[in-house]
């Protein structure tokens, strides 16, 4: 079954266009990959996908579950069960973790074991009486991103590079607790990333990659993370202009 279809989605954000006809599409049980460079348009794809005001869709549908749902809001597309990891989580001054994990748990009907376990899972027990990202290190910041996206019991989460700037015991942890939120009923995912990392850990089944602003090739993920370590994103790009 299908969960989540962006059809040839163009986003522009200040006017500017950052994503121009994006196709793609993620199954049930599906890890997707989207790969591209710096500055090529994933991150603004994910907003647009979760309906960030400040990124406008001016072409193209993205339908969850068969359903249109490119004129929802962000609040809808949430209590659908559509969300994102972010690449760059913001600090909560005041705010403690302990608290804002207890009340997203809450909120999305998730058990104070669960809470726990994810905790334990990405080894973060210890941060939860601290003021939410200030101060967290690189890699702090990635677990605890990945542990408020597990509370909200998502169907659909697009993670933003969830592997980039940490250790590899960090990858493995984080890889632990997609797999757990797949458990919970986390339906499919699509991470955004530099090096398909996780894919040691994890797997994926495709990938597409992005280059300056465009989808330009799609494949088996493990041939696709092999090319691009291999020969960067050159490959794509003669493929593009054949
Ligand atoms: N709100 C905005 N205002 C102006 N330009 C923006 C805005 N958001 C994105 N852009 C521009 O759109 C382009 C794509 O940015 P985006 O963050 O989507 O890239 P990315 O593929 O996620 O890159 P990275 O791998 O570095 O995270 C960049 O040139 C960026 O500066
Ligand atoms: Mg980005």
């Amino acid at each position: 079954m299908r969960i989540l279809e962006a059809k040839e989605l163009s986003v522009e954000t200040n006017g500017k266009l950052v994503v121009n006809k994006v196709s793609l599409h993620v199954d049930t049980g599906e890890i997707i990959l989207l790969f591209g460079p710096n500055g090529s348009g994933k991150t603004s794809f994910t907003m647009a996908l979760l309906g960030h005001p400040n990124y406008k869709i001016v072409g193209g549908k993205i339908y969850f579950y068969g359903n249109d749902i490119t004129a929802y809001s962000l609040e809808e597309r949430i209590s659908l069960g559509l969300t994102a990891a972010f690449q760059f989580a913001p600090e909560l001054k005041g705010i403690k973790l302990g608290e804002l994990a207890r009340e997203i748990a809450e909120r999305h009907c998730v058990s104070e074991d669960t809470l726990n376990e994810l905790a334990k899972i990405l080894q973060i027990g210890y941060l939860l009486d601290r003021y939410v990202n200030v101060g967290f290190s690189g890699g702090e910041r990635k677990r605890v991103e990945i542990f408020l996206t597990a509370l909200q019991s998502p169907k659909f989460v697009v993670f933003d590079e969830p592997d980039s700037g940490v250790d590899r015991d960090s990858v493995v942890l984080i890889s632990k607790a997609i797999e757990k939120m797949f458990e919970l009923g986390l339906k499919g995912a699509l991470i955004i990333t530099h090096t398909g990392f996780l894919t040691k850990y994890l797997e994926a089944s495709r990938a597409y990659v992005m280059i300056n602003r465009r989808i330009v090739c799609e494949g088996p993920a493990e041939i696709i993370k092999d090319h691009i370590i291999k020969y960067g994103f050159n490959m794509c790009v003669m493929k593009r202009s054949r």
